[in-house]
């Protein structure tokens, strides 16, 4: 038990790394008290308290890598991150479950022979959780999530990025944290005329070297929008990949009735709610929130929380066409959708005659 903790201890040590032995330590006391053994926890404490290493975690997290010649931050380090409301599909969630169930029993499997490397790689398109799934991960293992977008650090020279790269990996390496890279792919998009591939070659080796170490005792989450650009090399050394699409009905419907709960939905007829899922499809969970949003706050401004069909539809349209929305396209769109002309008439408060001479147009 504990072997990970353990080890990362012994290695500080003999690396006379005062920061990772003190927070690994702080971490071990941690889960020895979760396990019930409060006595062996104490001990540790009072170790780290009498040697005057101070107790909390985010004293080693002062100083984050930064780039040599620019200056600049290259990791953003949320200390206690927060587990946003996300909304997963089945298939997602029991990918994630197993994720999560493995790390719990990384001890076991290592004793077992059986090495887990804890890595995750997450691709789909935008606006659809990635960055919230790496919040979710760090939150549940109450660790930092420390962030790397690796398309700010690739804009730099290659022998620059690679320096970078061994910096953040060796600054994840002395506290127990989530990495999380975040525009995974900006590794392979360099590979245009501006760099030569040599030189590439030799960032994605590095790249690859650095995960191998990292990842048998700490948790990495990568993410991009552009798996395709990912090659095999990569795709392999990842232990768990997995694809998180846009919202499928059923969790349009969930996204409806989470973003949209300060409004009355009963003025919603049955038969065109399911209409609204439909023409939902397609769209992102974060545009989805967007558009909603947008109904929520113009039935506020309207003092009616009464919500119709048509107010999500003319949100939708409005949507597609980027607010520039005449009333003719609107009408057309709602008799499209199913919506009698009395309805439309009611709603966009015009005479059902000025709806009918948009079907005859
Ligand atoms: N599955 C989801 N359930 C609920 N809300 C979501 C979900 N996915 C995204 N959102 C909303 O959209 C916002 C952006 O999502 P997020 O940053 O996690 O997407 P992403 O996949 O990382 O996008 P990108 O590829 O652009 O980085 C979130 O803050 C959240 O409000
Ligand atoms: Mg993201």
């Amino acid at each position: 038990m504990f072997y990970s903790e353990i080890t990362k201890i012994i290695e500080a040590g003999l690396d006379r790394d005062k920061d990772k032995v003190k927070n690994y330590s702080i971490l071990l006391a941690k889960k020895l008290m979760e396990n019930g053994d409060e006595k062996a926890s104490k001990r540790i404490e009072t170790v780290l308290s009498r040697k005057n290493y101070g107790s909390a975690i985010t004293d080693a997290l002062i100083a984050p890598p930064v780039d040599q010649e620019s200056r600049l931050g290259i990791v953003d380090i949320d200390y206690s991150p927060i587990a946003p409301d996300i909304i997963l599909s089945d298939h997602v969630k029991k990918r994630l479950d197993d994720f999560e169930n493995t790390v719990k029993i990384k001890d076991k499997l290592d004793e077992l022979g059986m090495p887990f490397n804890m890595s995750l790689l997450l691709y789909g398109p935008p606006g659809c959780g990635k960055t919230s799934i790496a919040n979710y991960i760090a939150n549940k293992f109450e660790l930092p999530l420390v962030t790397a977008r690796l398309d700010t650090l690739i804009s730099s020279l290659l022998g620059n990025t690679a320096k970078n790269l061994r910096r953040i990996f060796e600054f994840a390496e002395k506290q127990p944290c989530v990495l999380f890279l975040d525009e995974f792919d900006a590794i392979a998009k360099a590979r245009d005329d501006r760099h030569e591939l040599g030189e590439l070659k030799r960032v994605v080796n590095s790249l690859l070297q650095n995960m191998d170490a990292y990842c048998s005792n700490g948790i990495l989450i990568a993410a991009t929008n552009h798996q395709e650009l990912l090659d095999d090399a990569i795709w392999r050394r990842f232990q768990t990949v997995i694809d998180i699409p846009k919202p499928s009905c059923n969790e349009i419907d969930e996204m409806i009735r989470a973003t949209a709960s300060p409004l009355d939905l009963n003025g919603i007829r049955k038969k065109y709610y399911y209409t609204i899922v439909d023409q939902l499809e397609g769209f992102s969970y974060s545009e989805i929130q967007n558009l909603i949003q947008n109904v929520v706050k113009h039935k506020i401004i309207e003092d009616n929380m009464i919500a119709t069909e048509c107010d999500f539809l003319h949100e939708i349209i409005s949507f597609k066409y980027h607010g520039n929305l005449t009333d003719s396209l609107l009408i057309k769109y709602l008799l499209e959708c199913g919506i009698p002309q009395k309805t439309i008439a009611d709603n966009l408060q015009i005479s059902v005659r000025q709806v009918r001479n948009e079907i005859s147009d």
